[in-house]
């Protein structure tokens, strides 16, 4: 185990926000995590664990100590007449698993290409794009619980996914409480994809892309292909601006709720759920609020998709959370609606 203090996180968020950790493990495996339990300081510390840091506001250097995700190791588990299950190490960069899935001809995940971050942050977020959730491939993960370095393994039930949400979100007020905010880390993770491949093109975007190019049965890497394009078009790639992708989810209302709405703002943009709830385009509501282009301090709201706060040089982690709390304030006078962030503000 190397303990390193005084760690610049810039390159550790994709915001790109300076910080530091005052103290940084690097996580490859049990071993290094046992060897921090066993050192008495280290354990009766606070612990913030780092993965490619892109769904994180920095506000500040980090305190706790940051156990940065460096497993890694990707390999086919089983390769049956109904699925194929892949299991790949937290540290594995997300969007890299993803192509080499399709390059060893697995497809399944192609429609979550080129969503920043890496293995071990899929599940917390559940991360979702173009009509598939992370839960909707997920087959179990192996975490270390960080108070007993006790290794478990937990399936998808027992990660309670939902729309960007799951048990690693949730703090547990006492113990045996649902939650593992803050107590567990991410070891590896396993997914199942099914088969026969079907492709999932129900999303407009893909739709659209379908019409353009007269493809009605695209291959996986067809589908690869327009995913890439359609991201890299409307979202920015934090390696050249910085961000942390949607900053807030699309919040969901009633369908009463909806239809007030719709008769105060007929060209509102909804989706209507299974359950009879209702989902808003919180990028539209933003965008109707007039924020797209514009900025507090160093931070912006990216003007081709107002969902994505940016980094335009230089912001603090301040004028971020500034920035997200006047959007919400304007968001609820006029709608009434309040905007939830996605992103963990530390
Ligand atoms: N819209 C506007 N103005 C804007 C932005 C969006 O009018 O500035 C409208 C669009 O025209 C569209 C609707 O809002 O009709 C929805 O926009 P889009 O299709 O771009 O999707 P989104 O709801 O903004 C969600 C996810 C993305 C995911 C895409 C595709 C959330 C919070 N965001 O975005 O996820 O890639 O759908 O599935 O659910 C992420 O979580 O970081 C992320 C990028």
């Amino acid at each position: 185990m190397i303990v390193e203090q005084n760690v610049p996180l810039q390159a550790h968020n994709s915001f790109g926000i300076v910080a530091k950790a005052r103290t940084l493990v690097r996580v490859a495996g049990e071993a290094d995590v046992q060897q921090l339990l066993a050192d008495p300081q280290l354990a009766a510390s606070p612990k913030f664990v780092l993965g490619g840091g892109s769904n994180i506001v920095l506000t500040g250097d980090v305190k706790p100590v940051v156990l940065k995700v460096e497993v890694m190791g990707r390999r086919v588990l089983e390769d049956g007449p109904r699925a194929t299950v892949i299991e790949a190490g937290a540290g594995e960069n997300w969007h890299e698993l993803v192509t080499w899935t399709l390059a060893q001809g697995f497809p399944g995940l192609e429609n979550l290409a080129l969503i920043p971050g890496c293995v071990g942050a899929s599940p917390v977020q559940n991360i979702g794009a173009y009509g598939v959730e992370l839960q909707d491939r997920f087959e179990s993960l192996d975490a270390m619980d960080l108070a007993t370095g006790r290794v478990f393994t937990l399936d998808a039930a027992q990660c309670a996914f939902g729309y960007r949400d799951s048990v690693f979100k949730h703090e547990a007020a006492q113990e045996g409480d649902f939650g593992l905010s803050g107590r567990a880390i991410i070891l590896r993770v396993r997914l199942r994809l099914p088969k026969p491949w079907k492709p999932v093109l129900g999303y407009a975007d893909l739709e659209r892309k379908m019409n353009e190019t007269g493809v009605r049965q695209p291959a996986a890497q067809q589908v690869y292909d327009w995913v890439c394009a359609i991201r890299s078009n409307k979202l920015p790639d934090p390696r050249v601006i910085g961000n942390a992708g949607s900053f807030f989810k699309n919040p969901t209302v009633s369908q009463d709720q909806c239809t007030d709405i719709i008769a105060r703002e007929p060209g509102i943009v909804h989706y209507r759920m299974a359950d009879g709830s209702v989902k808003l385009a919180a990028g539209w509501l933003i965008d109707a609020c007039g924020w797209k282009g514009k900025s507090v301090g160093n931070a912006g709201v990216y003007d081709k998709q107002a969902l994505v706060l940016v980094n335009r040089g230089g912001a603090t982690g301040g004028e971020v959370v500034t920035l997200a709390r006047a959007i919400q304030t304007s968001v609820y006078e006029r709608f009434g609606i309040r905007l939830e962030p996605e992103p963990v503000v530390v």
